[in-house]
């Protein structure tokens, strides 16, 4: 039981009927979790990953969170989507696809925007053909809000895209056009799910590109000055894994035809200013760190790149997939940050 309605009737008839799954990306964050998750509800579970920003520590969290004989269920394929063998081997007789595999953030794309095209894009396209030639049920893919560009509409509603304001941007929107187009003409099954903002456990604190919550919850537990970028009025939609993962499996087994071929914002609905961010990150890691308490955040430049406010309007979701988050942001912080307060007490 995972405690949360939509997924365990999922999990019910997914170990009713198991089937064979690809993760790619399964050593990052997001994918960890869909293969944790998958691997509990009995799946198999192949996995590809090359640890460009993923880490062999959280395939062992996952292998700690599951049975020996789940475990025993997934085969890992260390492996580039860049190298078109290499993703057709993954995809060899796979049900069903959940590619997460690219390279995030878009401060990297700007500083590298030829890196983050050549995962994001040509490992993409390398994927879609190895998916379509395998011929799997379902082809998930991780899209993103940042295809909402400079469109200043909210709550984002799914037909009604900006321009794109950054290298990383062309490249999630890029995917669904591919995407799109791959049904036209192939007649192939694919799902985009436009994440906004996921955060929790596993995803990654450290290095220049790290996201905001992990960013900030090391700073505070290290006693360093946070550092918000712009007057922290930038709003975001954030979004616990727990809903991307849901997202994802109803994505992957809806029978509901008008579903398929379609991308889906996959967040909350809610809008959180990074000041108001940075005061429920801070009250919460204060109930057990109170010296945390009088942590003061310090103001920066606006980061190139970024979009200004962003909010999800996931009727979409919830009308055609059945999508129902379970949690919201401070539900999502009180479990995520005692994985935090363990990486940086030890
Ligand atoms: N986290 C978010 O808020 C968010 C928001 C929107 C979209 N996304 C998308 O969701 C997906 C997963 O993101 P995440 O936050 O888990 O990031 P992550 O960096 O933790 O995971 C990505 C994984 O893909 C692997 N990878 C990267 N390039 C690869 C390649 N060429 N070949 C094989 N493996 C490769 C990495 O090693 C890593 O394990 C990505 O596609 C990302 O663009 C994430």
């Amino acid at each position: 039981m995972s405690g949360n309605p939509t997924l365990d009737l999922i999990g019910a008839r997914l170990r009713a009927a198991p089937s064979r799954w690809l993760v790619t990306g399964c050593a990052g964050f997001i994918g960890s979790h869909l293969l944790e998750t998958l691997l509990r509800y009995d799946q198999q579970v192949v996995g590809l990953d090359n640890f460009a920003t993923g880490h062999r520590r959280n395939l062992q969290q996952v292998q700690a969170s599951v049975t020996a004989e789940q475990w025993a269920r997934f085969r890992l394929l260390e492996a580039d989507i860049c190298d078109p063998a290499a993703c057709h081997t993954a995809c060899a007789g796979v049900d069903y696809v959940l590619h997460q595999a690219a390279l995030g953030s878009v401060p990297r794309s700007l500083a590298n925007p030829q890196a983050t095209n050549a995962a994001n894009i040509d490992g993409f396209l390398n994927m879609l053909v190895a998916a379509r030639d395998a011929g799997v049920r379902r082809f998930v893919y991780a899209a993103s809000s940042s295809t909402y560009g400079d469109h200043p509409g909210l709550p984002k509603q799914e037909h009604t895209i900006g321009k794109p304001l950054s290298p990383y941007a062309v490249t999630k929107l890029v995917n669904e056009l591919y995407a799109d187009v791959f049904g036209r003409c192939y007649g192939f099954a694919s799902i985009g799910l436009r994440y906004f903002n996921v955060f929790g456990p596993r995803q990654d604190p450290e290095g220049a590109y790290a996201a905001v919550i992990p960013r900030w919850t090391r700073a505070l537990l290290l006693g360093e000055t946070v550092t918000i970028n712009g007057d922290g009025e930038t709003s975001r939609d954030f979004c616990f894994v727990d809903n991307a993962v849901q997202a994802n499996l109803l994505a992957a087994t809806t029978q509901n035809p008008d579903a398929i071929n379609q991308v889906y914002n996959v967040a909350v609905n809610d809008r959180t200013t990074l000041n108001t961010l940075f005061v429920q990150l801070r009250e919460e890691l204060a109930l057990t760190h109170p010296q945390i308490a009088a942590a003061k955040a310090a103001y920066g430049d606006f980061r190139a790149g970024d979009v200004r406010h962003s909010q999800a309007d996931i009727g979409k979701a919830q009308q055609l997939l059945g999508y129902q988050p379970s949690h919201r942001l401070a539900e999502g912080i009180r479990v995520a940050m005692p994985w935090y307060v363990q990486q940086f007490t030890r």
